[in-house]
């Protein structure tokens, strides 16, 4: 075991998903503090926060300030898939995966910044290689994860005026195995068909593991990525290479 993360709180949201339970693994066998966040009907985490209620921001970092008076780290990994293309799909919907994906993304970032800035600190924000490049069936997927990409640099550019910095960067996996795959699984004809399909475009010819993204975030919260800020890592097997 090393200790990557020793001494270092960080907040999780979406922590009882695939990739954020993976992340709060690695944080804290790497000797950190993981506060796990998530919806209120996921049991066993530290705090009931939805991301888009900008009252459980308030509550949550309050809480946070009396126990541990600063935040290290935090990841925005509470997200939702949408399938659905500008005629498919409602207007609701396409309001829905903006409040979680977006707004949730922007608040989290807004409520730990006052947090991170006590010690210096790093920002991890869950986008995706469709924030990178569209589908025609992903209207406001696509949206949310590319407004999320510049979210991020935008925080970057704050966050270096401060000193202590806050870092700020922003990650794209592609398909990551897990509850949101499955879910797009389920509902293809073909779970074999459609599993085909989705490895095609990817050089490396698989889905990503949970754990090699938690890797990534692990990286970018810790003093080794001391100089990165602002920026748009891919985890994608080289599917956006081409
Ligand atoms: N899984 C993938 O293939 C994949 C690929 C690229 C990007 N991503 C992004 O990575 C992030 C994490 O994905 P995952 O695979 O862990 O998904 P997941 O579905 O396993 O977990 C998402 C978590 O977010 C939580 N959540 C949803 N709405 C919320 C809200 N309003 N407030 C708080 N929590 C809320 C859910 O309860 C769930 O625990 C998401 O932003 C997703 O868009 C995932």
């Amino acid at each position: 075991m090393t200790a990557r993360m020793k001494d270092k709180v960080v907040l999780i949201t979406g922590a009882a998903g695939t990739i954020g339970n993976a992340v709060a693994q690695m944080v804290e066998r790497e000797s950190g503090k993981a506060i796990r966040t998530d919806l209120a009907s996921h049991k066993g985490q530290d705090f009931a926060l939805d991301v888009t209620s900008e009252a459980n921001w308030k509550a949550v970092a309050e809480s946070i300030s009396k126990q541990y008076g600063r935040l290290d780290g935090l990841v925005n990994s509470a997200g939702i898939a949408s399938l659905g293309t500008i005629e498919s799909e409602d207007f609701a919907g396409y309001k829905k995966t903006m409040a979680v994906n977006v707004d949730g993304t922007y608040l989290g970032c807004k409520y730990a910044m006052p947090l991170l800035k006590v010690r210096g600190g790093s920002i991890v924000n869950l986008s995706s290689v469709s924030g990178l490049v569209a589908g025609h069936n992903l209207a406001s997927y696509n949206a949310s994860k590319g407004a999320v990409r510049l979210l991020s640099k935008s925080v970057a550019l704050y966050g270096a005026r401060l000193k202590p910095p806050v870092r700020s960067n922003s990650v794209h996996p592609t398909f990551v195995e897990g509850a949101m795959v499955e879910d797009l699984l389920a509902k293809a004809k073909s779970r074999e068909a459609a599993r085909e399909r989705m490895t095609a475009d990817v050089p490396l010819a698989r889905f990503a593991q949970p754990e090699e993204v938690a890797n990534l975030a692990v990286f970018l919260l810790g003093d080794e990525s001391a100089f990165i800020t602002g920026a748009e890592i891919p985890i994608d097997g080289g599917l956006t290479a081409r």
